[in-house]
């Protein structure tokens, strides 16, 4: 396998873009990544989205978007894993460059949301649950997670306050990044005091409803060191996917993401990296209760103390390990398909030392965590500055 670089990284304001296209936000993000890069040929295009027929009514992704790059003719592709298909398409291009056949690809990821109305947007999420036994029994994502919660709670003790502190911590953080949907400071208090959704979660322990799409430039490490001037150059040096079961009812122990698990163990066996290395992490907190579970099964705390640990500073950007310096899923914004993809970016903007009031010291190895559906498949990406 050859050693894959990230040599580029773009990505929009995520929020309600209701004046924008799906096609003009992922090529504004493509454009900012090739732009990054210092490239203006790519050798593939692959394209994480979950529902665009559902969303926007447009399939055949990679066609139109090709076009509207300019680059009729390049070889694209879409991929879809739900909530994680940015994930699956960064995975994609690393093992196109890593196995040699392609040098240089943009991998985007993107997701228009906001134009159907929130119970026709509830319904294209709720296709990614199983559908015989969970969707058409009518229970929806933040239920389904709801109920995650309440086996963590009786299992663990775990307290709504400690899940609102993550809705805390990511909200601060997202604060300090401009391409944040939310810039909102919120208590533990307001969290406890918005709507309940689904009990226990209220509306701020879920994430929204996002337009958005994030890209990366990808290339083999001798060009991107050609490429990158004085920056560092970023190395992807692990990557896991995994699935589980989707249907919650099928799992032996609902306190648990095993494909989270496996996918990190995965990533962490190609790195040759351990928990412990680890400077900067994002997860995919889509609920308050997912970012706690999601550290839990990627190795920074044992079961049942992932939510004590935020509620003790360990996440914070202070913190032991900070997870989620961009604001999360929760602040930052969930377009599902860009999600995977704008986690990476992050990181890669941490690695470069270029995050600005929200700049982990000294960071030169991260991780980042892409989930789809209630669990169902995870993908884990390890990042490294190169030696
Ligand atoms: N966090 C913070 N504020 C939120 C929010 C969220 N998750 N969702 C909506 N808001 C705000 C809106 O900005 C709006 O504020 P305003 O009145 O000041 O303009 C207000 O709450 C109402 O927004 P609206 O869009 O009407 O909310 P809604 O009730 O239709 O939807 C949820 C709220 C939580 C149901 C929706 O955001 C949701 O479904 N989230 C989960 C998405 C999901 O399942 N993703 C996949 C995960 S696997």
């Amino acid at each position: 396998m050859r050693d894959v670089a990230v040599v580029g990284i773009g990505m929009n304001d995520f929020g309600e873009l209701w004046k924008k296209s799906l096609r003009t936000i992922w090529a504004e993000s493509a454009f900012a990544a090739l732009s990054d890069a210092g490239v203006d040929s790519v050798d593939l295009i692959t394209i994480g989205c979950m529902s665009p027929g559902l969303f926007v009514g447009q399939e055949h992704l990679s066609s139109v978007l090709a076009d509207e790059l300019g680059m009729a003719g390049v070889p694209a592709s879409r991929v879809e894993s739900a909530c994680a298909s940015g994930g699956l398409a960064l995975r994609t291009g690393f093992a196109e460059v890593a196995s040699g056949l392609s040098d240089t690809v943009l991998v985007t990821g993107v997701e228009k949301m906001t134009d159907v109305d929130g119970a026709d947007a509830t319904y294209a999420l709720g296709t990614a649950a199983d559908q015989e036994w969970e969707g058409f029994h009518g229970i929806t994502f933040p239920g389904l997670y709801a109920m995650l919660a309440v086996a963590h709670m009786e299992k663990y003790g775990t307290t709504s306050e400690q899940l609102a502190a993550v809705a805390v911590k990511n909200h601060a953080n997202g604060l300090l990044n401009p391409h944040a949907q939310y810039h909102l400071k919120v208590s533990v208090e307001d969290v406890l005091e918005s709507t309940m959704v689904a009990d226990p979660l209220h509306l701020f322990d879920c994430s929204p409803v996002t337009d958005g799409a994030a890209a990366v430039v990808l290339t083999t490490v001798e060009r991107a060191k050609e490429l990158s001037g004085d920056r560092p150059v970023v190395t992807i040096t692990g990557s896991g996917l995994a699935t589980d079961t989707i249907t919650l009812a099928n799992r032996e122990d609902l306190t648990e993401l095993a494909a989270v698990r496996l996918a990190a163990e995965r990533a962490y066996k190609m790195a040759g990296r351990k928990p412990e290395d680890l400077h900067v992490v994002e997860v995919h907190d889509c609920f308050t209760i997912a970012e706690v579970m999601a550290t839990e099964a990627i190795g920074l705390f044992d079961p049942g103390y992932g939510a004590s640990a935020v509620e003790d500073g360990l996440t914070s950007l202070q913190g032991k390990i900070p997870v989620n310096p961009s604001g999360g899923l929760k602040s930052k914004g969930h377009p599902v398909g860009a999600t995977g993809v704008a986690q990476a970016a992050e990181i890669v903007t941490q690695l470069r030392g270029e995050a600005g009031q929200r700049q982990v010291e000294g960071a030169t190895i991260g991780l980042a965590q892409n989930m789809g559906g209630s669990g169902g498949s995870s993908i884990v990406h390890i990042l490294e500055v190169a030696s």
